[in-house]
């Protein structure tokens, strides 16, 4: 398994330029299954996450045609396959978003449960009542899910009980060819959510609401071919800014959005680092030391989970304490084990995690356990004193594109070693 040498100290200064958006792309991919296409997106980026879910389109029967050059994926064909087996969907458990389209256009549909994973359990529940509140009969046999709608999906009023960007993107999906209109309450409003009906209404979908905790959107009888430009990834972006801010250097981030950042900016801002939008991106930079600053994970507008590990990396490193609160899933600290091999001090009981600043962070051998937790260590490691070796390169790759050409290209001492 390949893993990531890291040597401490250097402040990092030049463009990292920022990817196509990975929670973004997922769900566009899967809005290739409501229609036989050709549906092309544009700004694609190169992630593991990406091929898997290109392999899983394969299956169901999809032409899927990728151009890592021109950063392009075009899907045409319609599914001729409607069943996502276990072996795919425990990869990664955003396949379980090709079951809103599977059911809404062709009546049914057989998935496999995704399963836990590190960071929680991770149920779908609430993507299955609304299903059910649409019309399908749901059956779990054997660790997959048996949805029938023969008659098609009817529009609802679905009031979702807590936030769920994938159950949101499941059923707008399902809901642009439902008969009639379905109102869905307590949407999330993360910007793929926005990027997402944005498509679908390129190929063709009725929706009104964007950006807003409650989406309406009236079915049509079919939908049509679009080219789509993925958003920037707001994740990416939040990370290399706390790449900056760790190592005290000066980044431009290349197509980043202030406006996807949410609450993450206020929190850096607070926090010591400056960030302003300049013509191309983001600038951020910080020239005075950081300080400890408290956060808790919201569904967005707030404090992204996806930037929690990041984030207490950086208050590793800061002046004072700072607790984070950790309020989507329930199993989201195991980057702090990783972290205090480096030296930090972090106390976590339940949601909450205290850290107090030290001066200085050790390189150190670390494992990385998820996406975000794998990337965290590779921070504290651009900030320690000597050499730090992350294993389980693996996890970066689903989310982050040549991570390590991108720090190494703004003055990072880093580079792979093959495993
Ligand atoms: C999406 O996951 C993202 N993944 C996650 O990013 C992100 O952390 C998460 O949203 C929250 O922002 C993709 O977009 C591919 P949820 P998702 O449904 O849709 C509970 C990353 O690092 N829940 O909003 O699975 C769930 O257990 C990944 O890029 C139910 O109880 O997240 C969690 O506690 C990690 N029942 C909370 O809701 C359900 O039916 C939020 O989950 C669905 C969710």
């Amino acid at each position: 398994m390949d893993r990531i040498r890291i040597r401490g100290g250097r402040a990092l200064s030049g463009t990292i330029p920022i990817s196509g958006a990975k929670n973004a792309a997922l769900p566009l991919m899967a809005t290739a299954l409501l229609t036989d296409g050709p549906l092309t997106l544009t700004n694609a980026p190169d992630l593991a996450d990406v091929t898997t879910m290109s392999g899983l389109l394969a299956q169901h029967g999809l032409e899927v045609t990728r151009d890592k050059v021109a950063r392009t994926i075009t899907m045409s064909g319609g599914a001729t396959n409607l069943e996502a087996p276990y072996d795919l969907v425990r990869k990664m458990r955003a396949s379980v978003l090709v079951l809103g389209p599977l059911v809404a256009r062709f009546g049914q549909a057989r998935v496999s449960l995704p399963g836990g994973c590190a960071i929680g359990t991770r149920p779908v529940d609430l993507h299955l009542k609304a299903l059910e509140q649409m019309g399908a009969q749901i059956e779990i046999t054997s660790g997959y899910i048996e949805a029938k709608a023969p008659g098609g999906l009817k529009g609802a009023r679905i009031i979702f009980p807590q936030v769920s960007v994938g159950a949101t993107e499941n059923i707008l999906m399902a809901a642009t060819l439902a008969q009639g209109t379905s109102e869905i309450v307590n949407a999330a409003r993360e910007p793929e959510i926005t990027d997402l009906a944005a498509c679908l209404m390129r190929m063709g979908a009725r929706i009104e609401g964007l950006g807003t905790d409650r989406l309406v959107v009236e079915g049509v009888p079919a939908l049509g071919a679009a080219v789509h430009p993925i958003i920037p990834d707001r994740i990416e972006a939040g990370t290399f800014a706390c790449a900056a801010a760790i190592t005290g250097g000066q980044v431009l981030l290349g197509g980043a959005r202030l406006d996807h950042l949410g609450a993450v900016v206020r929190i850096l801002r607070d926090a010591g680092v400056d960030v302003a939008e300049v013509d191309g991106g983001l600038k951020v930079s910080r020239l005075n030391g950081l300080r400890g600053t408290d956060v808790v994970t919201e569904p967005f507008p707030g404090f992204a989970t996806d930037m929690q590990a990041q984030f207490m990396a950086l208050m590793c490193v800061a002046e004072g304490a700072a607790m984070i609160t950790e309020t989507i899933f329930e199993n989201r600290f195991m980057h702090v084990p990783e972290l205090a091999r480096m030296g930090a001090r972090i106390n976590f009981h339940g949601a909450s995690a205290i850290v107090r600043g030290v001066p200085k962070l050790a390189g150190a051998p670390v494992m990385a356990t998820d996406l975000r937790a794998s990337v965290s260590l590779v921070l504290a490691g651009l900030a320690a004193e000597g050499e730090t070796i992350v294993n389980r390169v693996y996890h970066l790759d689903r989310g982050y594109e040549h991570v390590e050409a991108k720090l190494a290209a703004v003055g990072a001492d880093i580079e792979r070693l093959p495993g």
